[in-house]
């Protein structure tokens, strides 16, 4: 049931969803990593993970997993399950509405993970996101820029989801 939660932040939103996370998944023993201090080896030990991510300067991986991506080529990813979430802006940044998380996705996917907790696009207005695949997001999808008010609710809803999923 252990499950690793590792993520990056900036300026604390995505640290505030992963605060949001543990708080609705009681049932899980879940260990938190910020990447900023992290070693990425550490997911080799883990076959449910949850990954934080938010996109920045202009479609990029927040700075602490951009350090480090290369590192996941040294992971195997096989019989591991991953639940992504993400922060973005969808206004601002409409063309790259967090594209970290579909860039995180799909190197993990190639290294043998499974996704789980795919959201649907429904009431979010954007141009293009790599986190869109087959018309779904990967994970949960999180603008606290423009819409925090909504931000618990899809945390409470994606965390039912993945739930059962982990199980
Ligand atoms: C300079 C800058 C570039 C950004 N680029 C993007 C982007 O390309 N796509 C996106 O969805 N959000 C983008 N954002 C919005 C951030 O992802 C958003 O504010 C997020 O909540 C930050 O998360 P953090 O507080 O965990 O670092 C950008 C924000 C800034 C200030």
């Amino acid at each position: 049931m252990k499950i690793g939660l590792f993520y990056g932040t900036t300026s604390a939103a995505t640290q505030e969803v992963a605060d949001m996370i543990l708080e609705k998944m009681p049932d899980f023993e879940i260990d938190v990593f910020d990447v900023y201090e992290q070693d990425l080896n550490k997911m080799s030990e883990y076959d449910k993970i949850i990954i934080g991510c938010p996109t920045w300067d202009i479609g990029l991986l927040q700075e602490d997993w951009r350090s480090k991506f290369d590192d996941l080529d040294n992971i195997d990813f096989s019989g591991k399950t991953i639940a992504y979430f993400g922060c973005g802006d969808q206004n601002i940044y409409s063309s790259s509405f967090l594209d970290a998380l579909g860039i995180l996705e799909e190197k993990i996917t190639a290294k043998g993970g499974s996704t789980i907790g795919h959201t649907s696009t429904e009431g979010y207005n954007y141009d293009f996101s790599k986190a869109e695949k087959d018309g779904q997001f990967v994970g949960l999808a999180i603008d606290n820029d423009n819409e925090p008010e909504l931000t618990e609710d899809r945390v409470d809803s994606w965390c039912k989801t993945i739930s059962e999923d982990f199980k």
